[in-house]
């Protein structure tokens, strides 16, 4: 039976208030979109699970789609609780969402109140819980009304299914509007979820100020390149990784020579700081003090503790900086 570390809060400064809300997020928080479907190894995503929360984090983000098959991801994860976790639940930000396709016809996408209050009955149910601790909204829906979208989030907060709401995945503009209806229906908007990383950089320009001005949190996502700051592809593509046996979401030929190049003078800068590159990718993510949490994703238990290892140097030299910029040139 699980117990979990005693030391998993032994690092203070291992969570970062988010935005101007009274709740504070780990550095690190653990994805389940890979590696927790019905297809994978359940004792893996276990481990991995139990692994993260001894190490301190306490954040879990989930989806409606993750799996394979859609909706798995969200049953694994109820399995762990259930077995497992269930006792340190009142410990536990736990996260989904509802935005991208889920079941036939038009009620299984995008924005609609029809759609986002359904979907979060079902990821309730499959979770085995009573309410999710945020519920966000997966994308933006350029064909429904923002009030909507932004009202279905509100009553999830108020019915008591969600704690708070979060958005991913929108723009600057429709960040600050969806600031403001939130913020007028009652249920202030609590985070945005948006991709970052050093080979992904569309947040820099406006949407931090944005975040920032509005006092909304940010757990970033993607920060390792989905595998790519790291050194897993140094040496071709191994068959356990993400591009060697689920190319859908990294096509080997997103690896290109370039890349390589520079991920491996990444690398040499990393080793020079005394860390891993995927260390680096993550202090350099949290460099920004509006960014909260960079959320990751792992395919095995030694991965989850390189990572956490990367609090231990989150600091950069203008200098180091300055080399980082020369090599994303
Ligand atoms: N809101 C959205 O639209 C959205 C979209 C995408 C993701 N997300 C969220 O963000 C989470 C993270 O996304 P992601 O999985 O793409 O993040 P990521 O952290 O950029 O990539 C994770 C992958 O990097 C590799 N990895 C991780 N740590 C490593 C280490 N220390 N050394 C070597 N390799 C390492 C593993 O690849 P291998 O599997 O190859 O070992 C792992 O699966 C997702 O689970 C999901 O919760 C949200």
């Amino acid at each position: 039976m699980y117990s979990p570390a005693d030391s998993r809060y032994d690092a203070k400064d291992f969570y970062r208030r988010c935005g101007r809300s009274g709740v504070r997020l780990p550095l690190i928080s653990l994805g389940l979109w890979h590696n927790f479907g019905g297809q994978d190894f359940y004792a893996n995503a276990r481990a991995i699970a139990c692994r993260a929360f001894d190490l301190g984090i306490t954040c879990f983000d989930l989806a409606n789609n993750y799996g394979p098959p859609a909706g798995s991801a969200e049953t694994t994860f109820g399995r762990i609780l259930r077995e497992d976790l269930r006792p340190w639940r009142d410990e536990m930000i736990i996260t989904t969402k509802a935005g991208y396709d889920m079941w036939p016809g038009p009620y299984g996408e995008w924005g609609s109140r029809k759609y986002l209050l359904s979907s979060l009955d079902q990821s309730l149910k499959r979770m085995g819980l009573e309410y999710v601790d945020i519920f966000y909204s997966h994308r933006p829906d350029p064909h429904t009304p923002l009030e909507e979208t932004m009202g279905a989030l509100a009553q999830a907060v108020r019915s008591g299914k969600a704690l708070y709401a979060g958005i991913s995945n929108y723009q600057p503009a429709d960040t600050a509007r969806a600031a403001k209806l939130l913020r007028d229906l009652g249920a202030p908007c609590l985070i945005h979820q948006p991709r970052y990383s050093m080979l992904d950089r569309w947040i820099e320009p406006a949407l931090l100020a944005t975040l920032e001005a509005e006092g909304i949190g940010c757990t970033v996502f993607s920060p390792l390149a989905k595998g790519v700051l790291t050194n897993r592809y140094f040496s071709g593509i191994p068959a356990d990784s993400r591009a060697g046996h689920n190319p859908r979401f990294l096509l080997p030929a997103e690896i290109t020579d370039a890349v390589l190049t520079k991920t491996k003078k990444l690398d040499e800068l990393a080793q020079s700081r005394g860390q891993t590159l995927a260390q680096m990718a993550l202090a350099w993510v949290l460099r920004h003090k509006v960014v909260t949490s960079a959320l990751i994703g792992a395919s095995k238990v030694s991965q989850v503790d390189d990572c956490v290892g990367a609090m231990k140097h989150l600091n950069f030299s203008a200098e180091e900086l300055a080399r980082i910029e020369k090599i994303l040139a």
